[in-house]
């Protein structure tokens, strides 16, 4: 230690720490805090569903950094003023844009008790890890998998799609990749999805080493499913050129419009072809919740690992993304990396063989178990599954009122909770780019956009358990009222109605 800091004075009972003088007054100021919260999922439909940001409060956001105690009062006026108001939105029943799930009282309750305890969970004798393996526990029942398989919660399904590479890639290539890395034997090594797969697919072949290009992206049916036929003839075709075929990526529930690849016939394929079977099931995954929906994902249980957040169908608050692996030793064989101060012990805190740090790249990790724990135990798997089951309705509600609506053209088969249309119009893409960002600005509703078959598309993903028929109808009649001001702004008649048939699903 330097002389200086030795030479500092030391008292005991410091006013240094960082607890309150007085317990009473943050008590009071909580107890505030809670209620706004409460209330502010309480009374959600009174709000925007998102506004812009004027410019002064975003430079707020801007100030120096602060060397100077504030007092928590006037920090926390601070966020109910200028934080509360500006958020994504997702709470609201009205948002639709991307796939994120609506959150609950009871996970945002979880969260604070999380954070009171402020336990690290990336290894360690204590109860956390206990919770957090119950819900190991759980998903593997939910998704039949065999009790040596292991589980991990991560940031989210980006995340665990990338670790479910790693591993297919440790198993490919045994554990010395680890040291050497991908070499000439991993130079050769191949990896298959569809065309309609998430992005971050994409990222965990180039983060992973194998560099994009060794992903083959094969081509969809007119449901947006793999083409099975296609994937086995690009398989035959690499392993004749010399390359080495090691993993397949099927997804359950495709981002732009929810496609279920046929993950029997995958699983199928992967096992004859000695394969890493991994399946995306972002949010399509949780729907082995709803017994409309499990028949569809029949061959997940095959999966060598599965991808997915209980921030989305699972409403869990953001984030809590998972990884499943069918073989433990497998998962841990990738990531655990011994080191003096990680040392197991047989008794005392530092006890247990396996450590989530030994699952996955984090060893600091925070207590997103508990606030999934919260969610199953409250709700319980029907009653989410019914929640899921019921925004698939509101998919098909929304798709009815489209189909009976001359002025909008459905763009692809509604086969989950994933609706994408548009406003018939001349220059139909940038009248919907304005209708979608009209919409969003007006507060009413948030979807957001995407691009089917080359053409821009409203897209709206019902994933909040609070989102209602209401919500649907105001989109609609939002759709209509921005698309007649815009087509009439921009001197675009109202196509011809009669020009594409509806489509066939
Ligand atoms: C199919 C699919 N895969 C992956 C992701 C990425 O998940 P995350 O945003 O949790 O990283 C998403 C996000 O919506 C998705 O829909």
């Amino acid at each position: 230690m330097t002389k200086a800091l030795c030479e500092a004075p030391l008292q005991s009972g410091s006013s240094e720490t960082l607890d309150p003088q007085n317990w009473d007054d943050i008590r009071a100021l909580g107890h505030r805090m809670l209620d706004d919260m409460i209330d502010y999922a309480a009374d959600i439909r009174d709000r925007p569903v998102w506004q812009p940001i004027p410019h002064e409060v975003r430079a707020r956001f801007n100030a120096g950094l602060p060397r100077q105690p504030s007092e928590l009062g006037a920090v926390y006026r601070e966020f109910t003023d200028f934080i509360v108001p500006y958020a994504t939105g997702n709470v609201h029943p009205g948002f639709m844009g991307w796939v994120h799930g609506g959150g609950s009282a009871v996970g945002m309750l979880a969260e604070m008790l999380a954070a009171g305890l402020n336990s690290n969970l990336g290894g360690r004798d204590h109860i956390p890890l206990e919770v957090e393996q119950q819900i190991v526990e759980w998903t593997r029942q939910m998704f039949g998998f065999p009790n040596t398989a292991s589980g991990i919660f991560v940031t989210g399904t980006s995340m665990a799609n990338l670790m479910a590479v790693l591993v297919a890639r440790t198993t490919a290539l045994g554990q010395a990749v680890r040291q050497r890395g991908l070499g000439d034997e991993g130079a050769v090594l191949t990896a298959y999805t569809s065309t309609a797969a998430h992005g971050c697919i994409t990222k965990a072949m180039d983060i992973a080493g194998f560099g994009s290009d060794a992903l083959r992206c094969i081509e969809v049916d007119r449901l947006h499913r793999v083409d099975v036929a296609a994937l086995r003839a690009r398989i035959v075709a690499d392993r004749g050129a010399g390359k080495k075929p090691f993993l397949v990526v099927g997804s359950a529930g495709t981002v732009d419009i929810g496609a279920i690849d046929d993950l029997e016939a995958l699983s199928a394929l992967c096992r004859e072809e000695q394969l890493w079977f991994h399946v995306d099931g972002a949010y399509g995954a949780l729907g082995i919740l709803s017994p409309v929906l499990a028949p569809r994902l029949t061959g997940l249980e095959n999966a060598d690992s599965i991808a997915l957040d209980f921030h989305k169908w699972g409403q869990v608050p953001y984030d809590a993304g998972f990884l499943l692996v069918r073989d433990g030793d497998r998962h841990r064989a990738t990531f655990s990396a011994p080191a003096a101060y990680l040392r197991r012990e047989t008794r005392g805190l530092a006890a247990g063989s396996s450590w989530p740090c030994d699952l996955g790249p984090d060893l600091s990790r925070g207590f997103r178990a508990l606030k999934t724990w919260f969610t199953l135990k409250t709700y319980g798997t029907e009653k989410l599954g019914a929640v899921i089951t019921r925004t698939c309705a509101l998919a098909g509600y929304l798709e009815a009122r489209i189909l009976a609506e001359p002025r909008l053209e459905l763009l692809a088969p509604v086969q989950l909770n994933i609706v994408c249309f548009r406003y018939r119009a001349a220059d139909a893409d940038k009248v919907n780019r304005d209708i979608v960002i009209d919409i969003q600005e007006s507060g009413i509703a948030a979807p957001s956009t995407t691009v089917i078959d080359g053409r821009l598309a409203i897209r709206a993903a019902i994933v909040n358990h609070r989102t209602d028929i209401c919500d649907i109808d105001a989109l609609i009649a939002a759709v209509l009222d921005f698309g007649a001001q815009r087509s009439s702004a921009d001197g675009d008649e109202l196509l011809e109605v009669a020009h594409s048939p509806p489509l066939a699903m």
